[in-house]
């Protein structure tokens, strides 16, 4: 089977470059029932990994129960135990015959009190909403018992949504506690947003469970990656190239794989130089050029220039220093105002330096 770059999307463990060390340690977390905060950057390769270890505990386990939830741009507790039922739901069917499934539901609502105003039509999806703790409990209590015969394993993604949920995360902490027989894996990209949750010590989730930091995968793991992606176009790379190429992308694997895609669709029969992987970056960039608007659609005129400047600048340590000052002709005081609204916006993110800089090279 010929290799593609795949990019955008969850991967499956034949298209995971290396990962070995982190799969082995999610792996262990999964089969001792441990706890671990996963985090990077978005787009580094967090929900493929898990989601290949999760697959690859459901070979090995007889009776692995495994449920993904994503908060993505959940705002509400309501909002959150809806995403809970939405996804347990859907593992419930996948994972369990259908019998057991039914039983699962009307052992759930047989033990809510359902009190749904009176023109909403009764669902579980209105019940957790309409009754998010009710509902949660109940969900928990029922995972709780399916702990104690089959390897059950919990993975929130996108847990930094509820950092300014108070209620949601109590209750969570305390759910989270009573599952001891579960391993629970919490999943986030706002390094900032989940510091707030994890570090602060009259929060509930102060000090939770290991974490671990999904790093840059280095250019030796890389370069086999790419030559077997390439080689379809009978185009080839050299490691000194291949490291230019991975730091153009940031290290951020899902352009480093976006821009693979362009360079077999546009290459043929040859060996990559740094002028190839140039032009193949421009020619990308001003296909996407639509996207650049789209992008800051929505952000006001000041924050687009904040952006535009920091794109130029390049990684910037004094957000509101003289440069940005020169390069916008605002003051420090208003681009430090600007910097507060930005930092959790989905284009910019601080590096390991503390600089800000554009998440997307494109
Ligand atoms: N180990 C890896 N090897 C190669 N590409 C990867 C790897 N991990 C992630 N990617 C690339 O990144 C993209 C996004 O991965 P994803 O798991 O959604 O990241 P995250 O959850 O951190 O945002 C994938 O579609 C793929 O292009
Ligand atoms: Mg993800």
């Amino acid at each position: 089977m010929t290799k593609t770059f795949k990019f955008d999307v969850i991967l499956g463990s034949e298209d995971l470059c290396n990962r070995q060390k982190e799969m082995r340690r999610v792996l262990s977390i999964m089969e001792r029932q441990g706890r671990l905060v996963l985090y990077s950057i978005r787009r580094m390769g967090k929900t493929s990994l898990v989601h290949v270890c999760s697959q690859k505990r459901g070979e090995v386990g007889q009776g692995v129960f495994h449920l993904y939830i994503d908060l993505n741009e959940t705002t509400s507790l309501e909002e959150v135990a809806q995403r809970f039922h939405t996804h347990s739901e859907l593992a419930f069917k996948k994972q369990f015959p259908v019998q057991k499934v039914k039983s699962l539901f009307n052992d759930i609502l047989s033990r809510l009190k359902v009190n749904l105003p009176g023109d909403v039509e009764l669902s579980m999806e209105n019940i957790a909403f309409h009754q998010p703790e009710a509902y949660l409990l109940q969900l928990f209590q029922k995972l709780g018992e399916i702990s104690k015969k089959n390897e059950t394993v919990l993975v929130v993604d996108e847990f930094q949504a509820i950092a300014e949920l108070r209620k949601a995360q109590a209750l969570l902490r305390r759910e989270f506690q009573q599952l001891s027989q579960t391993a629970v894996i919490l999943m986030g990209s706002n390094q900032r947003l989940l510091y707030k949750i994890f570090n602060d010590k009259k929060l509930p989730f102060f000090s939770f469970g290991e974490d671990m930091e999904l790093q840059p995968i280095s250019v030796e793991d890389y370069l086999p990656y790419l030559n077997e992606r390439f080689a379809t176009a009978h185009v080839i790379i050299q490691k000194n190239e291949a490291e230019y190429m991975l730091n153009l992308m940031n290290n951020i694997p899902n352009y480093i794989n976006e821009l693979g895609a362009w360079i077999v669709e546009n290459f043929s029969n040859l060996e990559l130089t740094k002028g190839h992987i140039d032009s193949a970056f421009e020619s990308a960039v001003e296909s996407k050029r639509g996207r650049y608007s789209s992008a800051l659609y929505g952000y006001s005129h000041l924050e687009k220039s904040f952006v535009k400047a920091i794109a130029t600048l390049g990684p910037v340590k004094k957000y509101s220093g003289g440069e940005m000052q020169n390069e916008t002709g605002l003051p420090a005081s208003e681009l430090a105002r600007i910097k507060k609204e930005l930092e959790d916006c989905p284009l910019l993110s601080f590096d390991t330096e503390n600089r800000l800089f554009i998440i997307d090279p494109f």
